[in-house]
Formats: structure tokens, C-alpha cells, sequence
């Protein structure tokens, strides 16, 4: 898989412009994140490896393809994360799942977990990181090192939005893991928000400010 894949089908660009929408309400953008994730979860596991089988199918016996068996592991990066989460276990309901909190630390600026609580066994499977916004990147990337801290090799990163600047700042961190998004945007604000953007994917997820 490329470092990077903007999947432009039509059905995601749509719906991720709802979402970008400010007049969008709460309900109708959960609902339409949970649409697009599953979406989104199509693409970041186009190549699990296949197998074939020996079925029957009402007319005759034939071969067929099933996925081999390889495991997963779904880490939503907390909060937002789980808002990508519902979708993708939709998709792949066997998933295993586990969950990161991150808080950046105002003085440093630094990520600091204060939770993690993840499948023991990270190295047999192949592991999505749910994180709907790539902004900084400085939490993506402190995720993914805590991930591999535990065993983790093969490594994808899911998200709805990134910014150049955690492109970058992934590439050059964790160059093994690709990144599939929705969209590539311009740039980050001062505060770290991505520009266009959508705002805070939290508060709109969850109706907060
Ligand atoms: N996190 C968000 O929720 N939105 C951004 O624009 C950047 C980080």
C-alpha cells in the first residue's frame, strides 16, 4: 500500500462535505461519519490477503476466495476515534478493539497518555489506528510508537482529514505505516486546527464546545 491514499470515490466526497458543512447538526454528522468510515475501512483493507475454499453453492462445488484468516486489531485514538470506530466494526465485526487517550501537555505541547488498553497480542494482527483528524501529527505518531512499543508491526493509519503537516511528520516518523483519508487539506491554522477543515471532530461528533 502507498504512504498515502485519498480515496475521492464519489460517495466519500459527498458525505465529507456534509460533514465540513457548519450548518450540519449533530446527529446528521455522527451519522454521516459512521457512513464514510465504513467506506474509508474498504479501502484501508484492500490487501488482506485472500485464501481459497471448497464450497457448494446450490448449482455445483467451486473454489472460492475468503480472506485468510489474518487477524485485526481497530485502536480508536480517544475521542474521536470512536466515531470512526462504530462504522469499521460494522464492516469487520471479529475486529479486536482497543483504545488510546492522549492529552497534549500546554507547556511542552508534547502528547501524554493518560490510557491505553490494547489486544495483548498486537504482533499476529494487522492494526488500524482510528483517528478521524491527521493534524499536527504529534499525536498520531506518539500513538503508533506506543503501538509498535507493543508489538505491533504491520500498521495502518485511517483517518477522515490530514493536514501536509502530519503527513510529513508521519512519513518521516513512522514511514512503514500507511495513511488513507478522505482528503489532503492546505495547511494547519495557528491553534492546530486543520484549514478548511471541519472543526473540532469531538465537538462536532458530540455536540460539546
Ligand atoms: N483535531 C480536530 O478535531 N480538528 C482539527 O482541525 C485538528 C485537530
Amino acid at each position: 500500500m502507498q504512504h498515502l491514499t485519498i480515496v475521492t470515490h464519489p460517495l466519500v466526497q459527498h458525505k465529507l462535505t456534509i460533514m465540513r458543512d457548519r450548518e450540519t447538526s449533530t446527529a446528521g454528522f455522527r451519522g454521516l461519519l459512521r457512513e464514510i468510515s465504513l467506506l474509508l475501512a474498504y479501502e484501508v483493507t484492500r490487501d488482506l490477503p485472500l485464501t481459497m475454499t471448497s464450497i457448494e453453492t446450490p448449482l455445483t462445488e467451486m473454489e472460492a476466495p475468503v480472506l485468510q484468516g489474518k487477524k485485526l486489531a481497530l485502536i480508536s485514538i480517544l475521542r474521536a476515534g470512536n466515531g470512526l470506530l462504530d462504522g469499521v466494526l460494522e464492516l469487520i465485526p471479529s475486529a479486536r478493539v482497543g483504545f488510546i487517550g492522549l492529552y497534549r501537555d500546554e507547556a511542552t505541547l508534547q502528547p501524554v497518555k493518560y490510557y491505553d488498553k490494547v489486544p495483548g497480542d498486537l504482533d499476529e494482527r494487522v492494526t488500524i489506528v482510528l483517528d478521524p483528524m491527521l493534524a499536527t501529527g504529534n499525536s498520531s505518531v506518539a500513538a503508533v510508537s506506543l503501538l509498535k512499543d507493543k508489538g505491533a508491526a504491520d500498521i495502518r493509519f485511517l483517518c477522515l482529514l490530514a493536514a501536509p503537516e502530519g503527513v510529513a511528520r508521519m512519513r518521516e516518523a513512522h514511514p512503514d505505516v500507511p495513511i488513507v483519508t478522505a482528503a489532503l487539506d492546505k495547511r494547519l491554522n495557528e491553534k492546530g486546527y486543520i484549514v478548511p477543515g471541519l472543526g473540532d471532530a469531538g465537538d462536532r461528533m458530540f455536540g460539546t464546545k
